[in-house]
């Protein structure tokens, strides 16, 4: 079992989430539901909680897409995995990632979502790796910069491993 050191706890985690919550709140007063799609699978956990500390109405839609195999640094070659299940022509819409590293995942998903013409388009990331960027990508919500460390918990996997862990750790070497 390899070395796990936390880089944000649980209870950081959900302080900064209902920060977040209460900002995109005030984003969306006018009162229409806001299409939260989450990306497939790390940022399941994320959605739960992000949702869960909005009052705005939410529908909940995912979006499934993989990168990086099992591999710890991304092949660079986005595949989809799982559309949609409704249209999202005339709705806002806010991504929802788990991270934001190389910036592909994200930058394809947003040119693939403005094709389908929304009402709006945001993008709100858990964690970003700003140092790791290679595509320009506009986040409008950030949870945590944090360093370039791999980062595993709180929907994050090495290998579909660690996702159910509740604080966002750094993998050490075995
Ligand atoms: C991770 C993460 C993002 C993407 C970010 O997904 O959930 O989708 O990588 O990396 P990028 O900015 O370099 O594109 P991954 O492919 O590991 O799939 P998973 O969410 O199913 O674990």
């Amino acid at each position: 079992m390899p070395a796990l050191r936390v880089l944000l706890s649980a209870e950081q985690i959900h302080n900064r989430i209902a920060e977040l919550g209460a900002e995109i709140d005030r984003d969306y007063a006018e009162g229409e539901p806001v299409y939260l799609i989450g990306v497939l699978k790390g940022a399941f956990i994320f959605l739960a909680d992000l949702a869960r500390a909005m009052k705005t109405q939410v529908r909940i839609e995912f979006i499934g897409i993989s990168s990086y195999g099992k591999a710890k640094t991304t092949s660079g070659q986005v595949q989809l995995t799982k559309d949609l299940d409704v249209p999202i022509e005339g709705h806002h819409v806010i991504l929802v990632e788990d991270i934001l590293d190389t910036g592909i995942t994200l930058s394809y998903l947003a040119m693939l979502m403005t094709q389908r013409k929304p009402k709006s388009l945001r993008i709100a990331t858990l964690l970003d790796k700003p140092e790791r960027r290679r595509t320009p990508v506009k986040v409008d919500y950030v949870g945590f910069r944090i360093p370039d460390e791999f980062v595993i918990g709180y929907g994050l996997d090495y290998a579909e491993d660690y996702r159910n862990l509740k604080d966002v750790c750094v993998l050490g070497e075995p």
